[in-house]
């Protein structure tokens, strides 16, 4: 009798040690699940966020881009115009030669002022012409400036992208030369751009300090330029890509593919 109920109290040890085991290692297993689902659950909510403010950098762009074109349409139609008018009224003025001429400069100086600022904001050559005769152009005011020398080549088809493909290629083609010209100490800048019916390339390369952004996260000083070239381009869907040159410079090159 006392034979069995050591046996039977040998049975409960072994059988309670072994569901303390199970249920201990039931915990371990409980938390490892839980703290799996709880970092998987953390990642979302970090692509969320970083989704959220890609998509909110991209609304202050387009917002910015409207009220810029605003601005530029106000300025061409109601000043340009008023300006001119008044040149044109000028003419007819009774007064001295001499003085006739400086008005005359000082408003043709002004009409063009205001062309010029109205042609910053919005580039009207852009959505008339396209992006290969608005580079051109961009490049011909570049190269007023002596220091750097600025070489524009264009290939491929004559043809015409979605407007929002162009006004971003183009603003972001302005941020490149203008950092260019800021930073690189370049003397010799390259654009090149491709135009084909399944899409277009541009390439920018100089001859400058070489340089790729990952140099520049932890730059101290907050930036704009950088992650908006990164938004316009997500924005249109295309790549762009960043490559230091040996023995030095940069080339850049952006690549948008015609989704149907
Ligand atoms: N072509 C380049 N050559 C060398 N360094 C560059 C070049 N382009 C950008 N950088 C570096 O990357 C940093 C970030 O560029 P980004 O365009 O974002 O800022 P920024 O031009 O200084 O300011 P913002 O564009 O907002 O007016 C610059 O401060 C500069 O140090
Ligand atoms: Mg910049």
């Amino acid at each position: 009798m006392d034979e069995q109920q050591t046996l039977d109290l040998g049975t409960v040890i072994i059988l309670g040690t072994m569901g303390m085991i199970i249920l201990a290692m039931g915990v371990v297993v409980f938390f490892f699940i839980y703290q799996r689902r709880m970092i998987a659950k953390q990642n979302e909510l970090t692509m969320l966020e970083l989704q959220h403010q890609k998509e909110l950098m991209g609304a202050v762009i387009q917002t910015k881009e409207l009220e810029q074109r605003r601005i530029a349409l106000e300025l061409h139609d109601d000043v340009g115009s008023t300006l001119t008018a008044i040149k044109f009224s000028v003419s007819s003025f009774t007064i001295g030669d001499k003085d006739k001429e400086l008005l005359n400069n000082n408003l043709a100086d002004a009409i063009q002022k205001v062309r010029r600022i109205s042609n910053d904001l919005l580039p009207s050559i852009l959505e008339e012409l396209g992006l290969i005769t608005a580079v051109k152009s961009l490049i011909k005011t570049l190269n007023d400036n002596k220091t750097v020398n600025y070489v524009f080549e264009s290939f491929g088809e004559q043809i015409r992208h979605p407007k929002d493909v162009e006004l971003a290629c183009y603003r972001v083609l302005q941020e490149l030369l203008n950092n260019i010209l800021k930073y690189a100490h370049a003397t010799e800048v390259r654009v090149e751009i491709v135009l084909s019916q399944s899409g277009l390339v541009v390439i920018v390369t100089d001859d400058g300090d070489g340089f790729v952004p990952e140099d520049h996260t932890n730059h101290e000083r907050p930036s704009l330029g950088l992650k908006n070239i990164e938004s316009r381009i997500q924005q249109i869907k295309g790549e762009i890509t960043y490559e230091k040159r040996l023995p030095k410079g940069t080339k850049v090159l952006i690549d948008w593919k015609r989704h149907e």
